[in-house]
């Protein structure tokens, strides 16, 4: 019965390319659980949970207990991947030898396959002044080692006096850097000026704590579409192109390198597309200023790419992979996003690149700084089973299956919240789902309240964890009252660990959600008992709710 076989065949074809439609039966997963963790707590505990986080944690997300979560820990898609048995297998046979381990090699090569041969040591294996890689145990440290030796870098030619801006320099954009060179040096006792501008599509919170550490002011040009909340525009991530043209022609000296976050997580996990790179490409090099990406979420950004972007629908992932990474000097990664694992980061400078041309004696201070702070260079802060679970994660993130099932999965998840009447920043992106706070309280909470605060508290009473980046992470306290921060961002976000929840969990996340939104006029505000004027405020942060 050939036929009726054909006939069935085609049904179950066109039923499965419904099925990333919200009514559509589910794909199955590319993938079986190959263990499992129980739980150690039960949904019901409502009191403990309250008890717990109004006593131990001071309403701070991140002090909270991880075991007493019975839901969905949304707090970070960082380090908590569900690794592969093949991930797991490697760390067994990892080799924990102090220098030059097997692991250290399995990553240099599987760096140069994945971000493409420039990334690969040209010159045979020598460690030193010409290594393409510098691994750091995650990507914060990679950035603080980064803004450090380039501000070492920066100071042996002086570090230049104050002056003042050019009156070619956009009026929006002179006064985002005043208020900003003003924050940066109300945090600082250090002996200099703030001079150097350090601009991105936006800068994560800790690159931003890093640079300002070193007095630059890190600047954020998110592009027009994001700006104006633009719900169609599938590349949110953009940079503000123009924004960038008139600072670098008008400051030309300020801008020691630009930077493009992939995808963006700060402005809503929203990928960059290849025009824009190319087009930043462009600009920095008519103006000779280096070009790195903060990597963290490549392989999501190449997925919209290749789902978004003219051209690129046939290609493939790794790809697309290669032709991004083609076009910048550098690059930091946090490894605990699309590096699959639970520990890790790098710097990699490409060697002929404007950056390593500009600085010829960065990377041989990065090594020794890198061997004062984290080890030796081929083990950068990590054990060698680490750095095997590392390759092997590079190599299962640019498969197609795995990211069709990693990013629809948080479409459908923000599909869901949207049907419960939950505002969400959209399009929805590729790691994470953030929740518009002043769209969920109707704009009526005042700053001061900071409803996001409230708003995760309660949630984890509820028994799910969401983090808070609006007002409290990412704006600042003047002395007198809460200053957001420019351009406004007020959101909460649930980031989704790679590999570990199903549709079903995070459904059950998006239903207590609804419950808050239905109830969201009795939700209160709360007073920060501790940490308000601290820089990175938010990690340290106790708040009690005003009752
Ligand atoms: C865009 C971006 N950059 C940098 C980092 C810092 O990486 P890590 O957490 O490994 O220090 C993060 C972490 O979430 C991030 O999302």
């Amino acid at each position: 019965m050939p036929n009726a076989l054909d006939f069935f065949i085609s049904q179950f074809r066109s039923h499965l390319d419904l099925s990333n439609e919200p009514s559509g039966y589910y794909r199955p997963r590319p993938y079986r659980n190959a263990s499992v963790r129980f739980r150690n707590c039960a949904l019901a505990d409502f009191n403990e949970r309250r008890d717990i986080l109004i006593n131990e944690a001071g309403l701070n997300t991140f002090l909270f207990r991880a075991d007493k979560i019975p839901g969905c820990d949304l707090l970070s898609d960082s380090g908590t991947t569900t690794m592969t048995s093949e991930q797991w297998a490697a760390m067994i046979v990892g080799d924990e030898a102090y220098g030059s381990n097997e692991g250290y090699f399995e990553l240099k090569q599987q760096v140069g396959e994945t971000f493409g041969p420039d990334w690969r040591q040209k010159s045979g294996l020598r460690v030193g002044d010409r290594e393409p890689l510098f691994i750091f145990h995650q990507g914060r440290a990679a950035e603080n080692a980064l803004f450090t030796v380039l501000s070492r870098e920066l100071k042996k030619t002086g570090f230049p006096k104050p002056k003042p801006f050019s009156s070619d320099l956009l009026p929006q954009l002179r006064s985002r850097i005043e208020n900003r060179i003003r924050a940066v040096k109300g945090q600082t006792v250090g002996p200099f000026e703030p001079f150097f501008v350090v601009p991105s599509n936006s800068h994560f919170d800790t690159t931003e704590g890093n640079i300002e550490d070193k007095f630059m002011v890190p600047l954020n040009l998110p592009c027009r579409e994001h700006l104006e909340n633009n719900e169609n525009f599938p590349f949110r991530g953009n940079m503000d192109l123009e924004a960038l043209e008139n600072l670098l022609a008008s400051e030309p000296g300020r801008v020691p390198l630009v930077y493009v976050t992939i995808t963006n997580n700060t402005g809503g996990g929203q990928p960059v597309s290849m025009e824009n790179i190319k087009r930043v490409r462009e600009i920095t090099r008519r103006h000779k200023v280096p070009f790195f990406f903060d990597a963290c979420r490549f392989a999501e950004n190449a997925w919209f790419i290749r789902e978004e972007e003219k051209g690129y629908g046939d290609r493939r992932i790794g790809d697309i992979v290669r032709e991004m990474f083609d076009q910048v000097d550098g690059f930091h990664i946090s490894f605990k996003k699309d590096g699959l694992g639970n520990i890790g980061g790098a710097i990699c400078l490409r060697e002929d690149g404007a950056f390593t041309k500009r600085f010829p004696q960065f990377a041989n201070e990065l090594t020794d700084y890198q061997i004062m702070t984290e080890g030796h260079p081929t083990y950068g802060g990590l054990a060698g089973r680490d750095l095997k679970a590392l390759a092997e994660g590079l190599r299962t993130v640019t498969r197609q299956d795995y990211l069709n099932l990693r990013v629809r999965q948080m479409q459908r998840f923000g599909d869901r919240l949207t049907m419960l009447g939950i505002p969400i920043v959209r399009p929805i992106g590729g790691h994470a789902i953030y929740i518009d706070i002043d769209k969920f309280f109707d704009g009526a909470g005042r700053d001061e309240e900071l409803k996001g605060i409230s708003f995760t508290s309660l949630l984890l009473i509820a028994g799910h964890r969401f983090c808070e980046l609006g007002l409290y992470a990412f704006g600042s306290f003047d002395g007198r009252k809460e200053v957001p921060p420019e351009p406004r961002v007020n959101n909460v976000r649930a980031a989704v660990p790679r590999l570990t929840y199903e549709d079903r969990d995070l459904f059950a996340a998006a239903e207590a959600v609804k419950i808050l939104h239905d109830h969201r006029d009795r939700i209160p505000g709360v007073r920060v008992d501790y940490g308000r004027d601290l820089k990175l405020r938010h990690f340290k942060s106790r708040f009690s709710f005003i009752m």
